[in-house]
C-alpha cells in the first residue's frame, strides 16, 4: 500500500493521550518526549487502580507535558481540552479480561461510551487532524490456524474484547458518517515495562521472585502473539504520522508462543524451579490463539524489531530493578488483592499466596 500523503508532523503539536498513565500510554509518552524536541503532550487519565503517576515522575516536570486527571466519559472536561489539541491517541481503557468476566460494566461505560464522548468531541472540533484509536487484536476472536486480516469479521469472546469491538467499530462509523480523521490499530499482547502486574507476564514474573505459584490456565497451550512495548509505540508514531483515515491497521510481534513456554521462560531466566508452575481451572471462554496479519502496516516501513527472548529477559531485568514500583502494588493495593483473591481463590492458588 502506498502512504496517502507526506507524514503528519508532531513536532510543534499537542496530543491529547488518553490513558497516558498506563501501561502502553506511560511508555508511549516516554518514547513521543525522547523522539520529538517540540511536541506537546496532555495526558488525560482517571487514575483507576491500573493508573499510575510514578510511571511518569521523570517527565512530570517537562514542560512539553501536563497531566490531567480526568475521566473520558466527561463530556464537559473532554470539550474543553479539544479546542487545545491537533491530535488524538486514545488508550484509556478498562483492560483486563479476567476482571470483565467478573463484571463487565465500567468496561461498557469506559471502552465504549467514553469512546463515543471522545469521538463526538472530535466531531464538534474540525481542526484536530487525527484521532488514533487504539483497538485490540482480541476483537477479532480466536482462530487455530491462519492470520487475521483487517478486513475479515469481528467475533470477540470476553466482556472486555466485546467492549473494544464496539469502540472499534464505533470508530469507524463516525469516519463513514462524519468524514472524521480516524485511524484504528489492532495491536497483539504487549510485554514491557510498567505493566500492571494483574497481566500474564508480570504477574509470572513478580510471583516467580517470590516463590509464589504461578497460576497457568488450562493446560498452558494457548497462544498469544507477543509484542514489545517499544515496538508498538514505533508502530503507533509510524501509523500516526503516515496511516490513512478510515483504515484499520494490525500490529503483531510475529512472535507466537504458547503460554506453558512463556511460564517456562520465566523461570529458566530467573532460574526458579519449574514446578512452581501450577495449571490451574481455565479462564471462561478463553480464546485459544490470536494471531495478526501485518502486511499492512509493514507497507507503511515498519516491523518489529525486539526478539522475544531478548525483550522478555529485559522486562525480566526491569521488575527485579523495580521491586518497589510492584511490590507497592502487589502489597498495598486493595485493588490488586481483592481481584487477586476474588478470581485466584477458586483456581486454588490464593491459600499459598502470603
Ligand atoms: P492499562 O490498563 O495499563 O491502562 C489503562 C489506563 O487508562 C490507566 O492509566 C487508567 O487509569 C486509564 N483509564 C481507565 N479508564 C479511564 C477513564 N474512564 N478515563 C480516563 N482514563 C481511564 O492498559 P494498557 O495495557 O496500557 O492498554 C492501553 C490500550 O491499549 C487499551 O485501550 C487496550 O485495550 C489497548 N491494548 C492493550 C494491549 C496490551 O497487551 N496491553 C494490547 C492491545 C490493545
Ligand atoms: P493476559 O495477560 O490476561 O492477556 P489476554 O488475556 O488479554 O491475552 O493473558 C495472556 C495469556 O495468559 C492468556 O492466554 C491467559 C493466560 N493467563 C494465565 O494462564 N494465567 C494468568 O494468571 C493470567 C493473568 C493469564
Amino acid at each position: 500500500m502506498e502512504v496517502s500523503k507526506p507524514g503528519r508532523n508532531l513536532n510543534g503539536k499537542t496530543i491529547l493521550i488518553t490513558g497516558g498513565a498506563g501501561f502502553i500510554g506511560s511508555n508511549l509518552i516516554h518514547y513521543l518526549l525522547r523522539q520529538y524536541p517540540e511536541i506537546k503532550i496532555i495526558n488525560l487519565d482517571k487514575l483507576t487502580y491500573a493508573g499510575n503517576l510514578e510511571n511518569l515522575e521523570d517527565v512530570a516536570s517537562d514542560p512539553r507535558y501536563e497531566f490531567i486527571r480526568g475521566d473520558i466519559c466527561d463530556q464537559n472536561l473532554v470539550q474543553e481540552i479539544f479546542p487545545r489539541i491537533n491530535g488524538v491517541i486514545h488508550l484509556a481503557a478498562e483492560t483486563h479480561v479476567d476482571r470483565s468476566i467478573l463484571d463487565a460494566g465500567q468496561f461498557v461505560l469506559t471502552d465504549v461510551f467514553g469512546t463515543f464522548v471522545l469521538l463526538d468531541a472530535l466531531r464538534r472540533s474540525l481542526h484536530v487532524e487525527y484521532f488514533l484509536h487504539v483497538s485490540t487484536d482480541e476483537v477479532y476472536g480466536s482462530r487455530d490456524e491462519g492470520y487475521f486480516r483487517e478486513e475479515d469479521a469481528l467475533n470477540p469472546s470476553s466482556p472486555y474484547a466485546a467492549s473494544k469491538a464496539g469502540a472499534d467499530r464505533l470508530a469507524y462509523a463516525y469516519y463513514v458518517t462524519y468524514g472524521l480523521p480516524i485511524i484504528i490499530i489492532r495491536p497483539s499482547n504487549n510485554y514491557g515495562p510498567y505493566q500492571y502486574p494483574e497481566k500474564f507476564i508480570p504477574l509470572f514474573i513478580t510471583n516467580a521472585l517470590d516463590n509464589l505459584p504461578l497460576p497457568l490456565y488450562g493446560r498452558g497451550t494457548n497462544i498469544r502473539d507477543w509484542l514489545h512495548v517499544e515496538d508498538h509505540c514505533r508502530a503507533i508514531d509510524m501509523v500516526v504520522k503516515y496511516g490513512r483515515e478510515g483504515e484499520v491497521y494490525n500490529i503483531g510481534g510475529n512472535n507466537e508462543v504458547p503460554n506453558i513456554t512463556v511460564a517456562e521462560m520465566i523461570c529458566d531466566f530467573l532460574g526458579k524451579p519449574k514446578d512452581l508452575i501450577r495449571f490451574v481451572k481455565d479462564r471462561p471462554g478463553h480464546d485459544r490463539r490470536y494471531a495478526l496479519d501485518c502486511q499492512k502496516i509493514r507497507s507503511l516501513g515498519w516491523q518489529p524489531q525486539i526478539p522475544f527472548e531478548e525483550g522478555l529477559r529485559k522486562t525480566i531485568n526491569w521488575y527485579i530493578e523495580n521491586e518497589g514500583w510492584w511490590r507497592r502494588i502487589k502489597e498495598k493495593s486493595q485493588a490488586f488483592r481483592a481481584f487477586y483473591e476474588a478470581y485466584y481463590k477458586e483456581r486454588e492458588v490464593i491459600k499459598e499466596v502470603k
